[in-house]
């Protein structure tokens, strides 16, 4: 039965409170979306302990930097061999809002530049053309994007000629959305014919990728491996040969770039075992004291944190797409329109978005390799305007790296 022939079960009824003032087109939009969200979630407000899987943490080491160094030419040429195979494929997360960059376009089309434009997307489209280079072929690349900044990413990527990347070999795919709700559980309405709504988490990519059609192709291409990357580090690799090849070699089914805390504290989910098997811990989930826990050698336990940039498997990917994923609750400022249909913006947290998170994919992976870089080398996430991971942490360090700005 579909949703909306079902709120009243479901204790929903007041999204129909502004209904008779609604045209019919603006009544069929309603229906369509209260029909096409995932109510179950609203389940998940119920259980206790939600997003956390079961089991003891244990630390999990990594091929670390100076290894990787040591052994750089054998991976090299495996991972430019796994290119030139085209086993590999891009995966571009850039469904997110940028909701602390305080920016209302998609977060690649903010210009960093200092002298002259650098937008994010042309920071990752050079780098992709970098590795391409090395390996003298081109390779696919996924865009994830989502209902609210699909047509502008579009438009800014083909405005700029897609920095360069054949635009044949760029191919988007927007995600599923999620409703968001107050503190009862009740869903919340951004207009009288509208829910309110904002993007599942990036979790989602692999199952948005083949309902938008893109299996048959996957699998026509023999692409094997997914490097899936947020869009806001501006100083990663993606597809670089190195990790390609140390993955593959190491016969894990997927491959985490890890850096070294700076702190115990610091706010990058911690690669570790949980129950045996390859995890990601969130920084709030951990606890402060567990976090300064130190190893026989003086070094943090958990010090290996990860920069959401994977080698997934494509085979296992498939395997575990249906599985369910913990689903992640987080408190937000909603803006929404109260009883009397009045437009709220608030001031302070009055509910709760869902989300699905991409690492949490590695726990399904079973094996993970973690594969140290260097921080200053690659990692520079934009996350705030300013202070820590913001546009200024991340021009310095681009510039400290002999970009020019
Ligand atoms: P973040 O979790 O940092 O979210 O995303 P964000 O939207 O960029 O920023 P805030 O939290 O609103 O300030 C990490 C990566 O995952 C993508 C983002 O585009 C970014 O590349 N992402 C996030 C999605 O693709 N979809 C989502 O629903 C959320």
């Amino acid at each position: 039965m579909k949703n909306f022939d079902r709120l009243e079960a479901l204790g929903q009824t007041h999204l129909l409170r502004f209904f008779p003032e609604l045209h019919d087109a603006q009544k069929q939009k309603l229906i369509d979306q209260i029909n096409s969200v995932d109510l179950s979630l609203l389940d998940e407000l119920k259980a206790e302990k939600h997003a956390e899987s079961a089991g003891e943490l244990a630390p999990l080491g990594a091929l670390e930097a100076p290894e990787i160094e040591q052994r750089k030419e054998e991976f090299e040429s495996a991972g430019i061999r796994a290119l030139q195979e085209k086993k590999i494929a891009a995966v571009l997360l850039g469904g997110g809002q940028g909701t602390r960059l305080g920016y209302a376009g998609p977060k690649g089309s903010y210009d960093i530049g200092v002298n002259r434009p650098f937008y994010i997307f042309e920071a990752q489209f050079q780098t992709m053309l970098k590795n391409c280079r090395k390996a003298g072929t081109f390779f696919h690349v996924f865009l994830m994007t989502s209902d609210k900044n699909d047509v502008e990413t579009r438009a800014f990527l083909k405005k700029h000629a897609f920095f360069g990347y054949p635009e044949e070999m760029v191919h988007f795919f927007v995600q599923d959305m999620a409703p968001s709700c107050d503190f009862e559980g009740k869903l919340l309405l951004e207009d009288k014919d509208s829910l309110s709504l904002s993007p599942n988490g990036n979790g989602g990519w692999y199952r948005s990728l083949i309902r938008a059609g893109y299996g048959e192709m996957i699998q026509k291409e023999g692409i094997e491996w997914f490097n899936v990357f947020a869009v806001d580090n501006v100083l990663q690799q993606i597809c670089d040969p190195v990790f390609i090849g140390a993955t593959l070699l190491s016969g894990a089914n997927c491959g985490a770039k890890v850096v070294r805390k700076n702190a115990p504290g610091e706010k990058v989910g911690a690669l570790c075992l949980k129950g045996g098997k390859p995890d990601v811990v969130e920084y709030y989930e951990m606890g402060e004291e567990l976090a300064a826990e130190k190893d026989e050698t003086g070094q943090l336990k958990y010090r290996f944190g990860v920069i959401l940039n994977y080698l997934f498997n494509a085979k296992k990917m498939n395997e575990i797409m249906n599985d369910k994923m913990p689903i992640h609750m987080a408190k937000k400022k909603i803006p929404h329109i109260d009883e009397n249909g009045n437009f709220v913006k608030p001031e302070k947290e009055n509910g709760i978005k869902f989300e699905y998170l991409a690492t949490d994919t590695v726990r399904g992976m079973e094996t993970c390799l973690p594969f140290e870089v260097v921080r200053e080398k690659e990692f520079a996430p934009i996350k705030n305007p300013t202070g820590i991971d913001s546009v200024e942490s991340a021009r310095a360090l681009l510039q400290q790296n002999g970009v020019e700005l």
